[in-house]
């Protein structure tokens, strides 16, 4: 179904250049919204956005630098106009056992998903409408434990935190913030995850009860739902989108 539910509003995405940012950026696309899309890769970004008029600014950005973020609301800026969502969704983390975590890496994490994601919204927060949405990216890692990944299970329960925080601080301004927390979704990050190991990927699905590993898009849908206005009465809140895979 397509209702064009986003026509005409303003939205900014980051890591809009693959995966789960890329599908929301193209969701977005398929109804009517306009778009400033951020990404390391700038190059992948201009190839897949360039010649899309309702793409206003392709930005090469690295989120875990705060000079290059501030980009981000001068060219929303440039606009003149109010944004109507946004969604940081850059973040990553190495998988190391907890002796081999260096200082470096639990930096770098923490900079990758939590400090992207709080100050991509901080600089552009003056420019949202009165009516407008948060969807930050977190993870059921952040509300499981396990071996192997302790300081990216910890950056996404920051992730979780932060949406209910922007949500009670933000309220009063008509804006909501939600978080999304996919389980395992089918992008490079979760390919290089699995190293092409197919004994990996089935032992995955297996325990996905919903029977299939999730679809960039399937995240991109709930994206569009919490930042629509289908979505007026929902804020604070997060959206397990795992195929079951934490309930079986
Ligand atoms: N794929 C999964 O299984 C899964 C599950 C749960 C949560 N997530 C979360 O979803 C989000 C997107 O993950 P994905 O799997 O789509 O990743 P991906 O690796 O497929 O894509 C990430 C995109 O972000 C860009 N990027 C990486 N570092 C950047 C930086 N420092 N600055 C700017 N851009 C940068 C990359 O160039 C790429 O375009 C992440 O926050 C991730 O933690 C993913």
């Amino acid at each position: 179904m397509n209702k064009e539910i986003m026509k005409g509003e303003l939205c900014v995405v980051t890591g809009a250049a693959a995966g789960i940012g890329r599908a929301i950026a193209e969701r977005f696309l398929e109804e009517g919204a306009d778009l400033i899309v951020a990404d390391f890769n700038e190059e992948e970004a201009k190839r897949i956005y360039g010649s899309n008029e309702h793409v206003l600014d392709i930005l090469k950005v690295n989120a875990t630098d705060i000079a290059d973020l501030e980009k981000l609301g001068e060219a929303v800026k440039k606009t003149g106009r109010k944004v109507k969502a946004v969604l940081p969704i850059v973040g990553n983390g190495p998988n190391n056992m907890i002796e081999d975590i260096t200082p470096e890496m639990f930096r770098l994490t923490m900079d990758l998903n939590v400090f992207s994601a709080f100050f991509t919204v901080q600089k552009v927060l003056p420019y949202m409408s009165d009516k407008s949405a948060i969807v930050l990216i977190s993870s059921i890692a952040g509300f499981q434990g396990g071996k192997n990944a302790l300081v990216y299970n910890a950056a996404k329960a920051a992730v979780r935190s932060m949406a209910r925080s922007f949500a009670g601080e933000l309220a009063e301004r008509g804006i909501r913030a939600n978080a999304i927390s996919p389980g395992p979704t089918e992008t490079k990050a979760f390919t290089d995850f699995v190293k092409g190991d197919e004994s990996i990927r089935a032992g995955i699905l297996a325990n996905i009860p919903i029977g299939h590993i999730g679809q960039p898009r399937e995240i991109a849908n709930v994206a569009l739902f919490l930042a629509s206005d289908e979505a007026t009465y929902v804020t604070g809140a997060e959206v397990i989108t795992d195929g079951g895979f934490t309930n079986r």
